[in-house]
């Protein structure tokens, strides 16, 4: 009754000029290990959820990325959205068609795009999740421990006094602004939400239900067709007609049946440079490197990242991310990492 769904529809923007709109991050090799992100993130499910039981959600442009890139899966398996309506569609479509063929399926939806190395203790945790989702009808989120106010996560409040390892949660809010994020995180019972989730088919398609009507009606409509022929004209007519919303915004900030296990393992979204930064190996100066040959001096705590084999040579630089790709040369303060996201669109504007 395992199923999971793996979200690959994202753009990756603030790891711009590697990640662009037609070869986005979870396609890439990112930490220089040999399989890309989607492929590590398959491998790590694929330990404990039958390999026909995972999905693969994604843009139609992704298509062939896809399937090039997880070898032998099916076509079928490969779930199109023909628009970007970031990921409360997207569950609730791949949700649709998974119940018409089990009703009593439990689903783990995980984004393709994430680090995480212990893969023993990510299979434990959502076994246990599981459980937890055959005999309640709970919506489960997995938590990290928070470092600092980070405004581009969720925060899952949850009830000191409520179980032993799942903790009943208070309350779900994403992506606070700076001040808030600074004082949840001074409350000790605040974690990050790490977008992995795992609830019945049942239970999430009710959620639905209940928190996004339009939406849960639009979708329905095309039960008779799903798992046909017939689906992808039923969607390309339709999902023009879905809002862009997120997952977290559409249920979670509204479920009342959430709960939460804290994440037994590490874990980084890789959203940004400096993240991938974080779990790279360094140089003496603390510099990550990847694939240049370089020559730095008074040069401390940069990322470079070049094709195989580029000589860099660098005097008196220190925190910078320095990407060469194709035509284009990034050398940007790391302090400012999320700005990256707009550069790119400067540089759609005026170069
Ligand atoms: N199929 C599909 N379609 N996947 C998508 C789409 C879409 O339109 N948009 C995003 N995704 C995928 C991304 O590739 C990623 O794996 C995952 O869904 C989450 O999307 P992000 O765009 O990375 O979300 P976020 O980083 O802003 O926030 C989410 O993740 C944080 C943790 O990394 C939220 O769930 C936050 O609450 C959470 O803290
Ligand atoms: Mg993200």
């Amino acid at each position: 009754n395992y199923y999971a769904v793996l979200m690959a529809g994202g753009v990756g923007s603030r790891f711009w000029p590697l990640s662009t709109q037609n070869y986005p991050k979870q396609f890439h090799d990112l930490l220089g290990a040999g399989q890309t992100l989607i492929q590590k993130t398959f491998s790590r499910l694929n330990k404990f959820i039958p390999k026909e039981n995972i999905l693969i959600l994604t843009n139609e442009r992704y298509k062939e990325l896809v399937l090039e890139q997880l070898n032998g899966i099916a076509e079928e398996q490969v779930v199109l959205e023909p628009e970007r309506r970031n990921t409360a569609p997207a569950i609730l479509y791949a949700s649709l068609k998974i119940l018409k063929k089990n009703p009593n399926a439990l689903m783990l939806v995980a984004p393709s795009d994430h680090w995480i190395e212990d893969e023993k203790a990510f299979e434990k945790n959502i076994k246990r999740c599981f459980r937890e989702c055959e005999e309640r009808e709970v919506l489960m989120t997995l938590g990290v421990k928070p470092s600092f106010p980070n405004t581009g996560y969720g925060y899952i409040e949850f009830k000191k006094k409520s179980g032993v390892d799942i903790k009943k949660v208070r309350q779900f809010r994403e992506k606070p602004d700076y001040e808030t994020a600074k004082i949840f995180l001074t409350k000790g019972n605040f974690l990050w939400n790490a977008g992995i989730f795992v609830w019945s088919v049942g239970s999430i398609v009710k959620a639905f239900e209940k928190f996004q009507p339009e939406l849960y009606q639009l979708f329905a409509k095309g039960m008779k067709v799903y798992n046909t022929q017939d689906e992808a004209v039923f969607i390309d007519g339709n999902y023009t007609n879905t809002p862009d919303i997120s997952i977290d915004y559409a249920i979670l900030e509204h479920a009342k049946n959430i709960h939460v296990l804290p994440a037994g393992f590490d874990w980084n979204d890789l959203g940004t440079w400096g993240s991938l930064y974080n779990e790279l190996g360094k140089d003496g100066n603390q510099n990550a490197i990847l694939n240049a040959k370089t020559l730095l001096t008074n040069s401390n705590r940069n990322i470079i990242k070049t094709g195989p084999g580029k000589i860099v040579v660098m005097e008196g630089l220190n925190d910078y991310i320095v990407v060469d790709k194709d035509e284009i040369l990034l050398i940007y303060p790391k302090e400012k990492e999320q700005d990256i996201k707009n550069v790119l669109v400067s540089v759609k504007q005026k170069l």
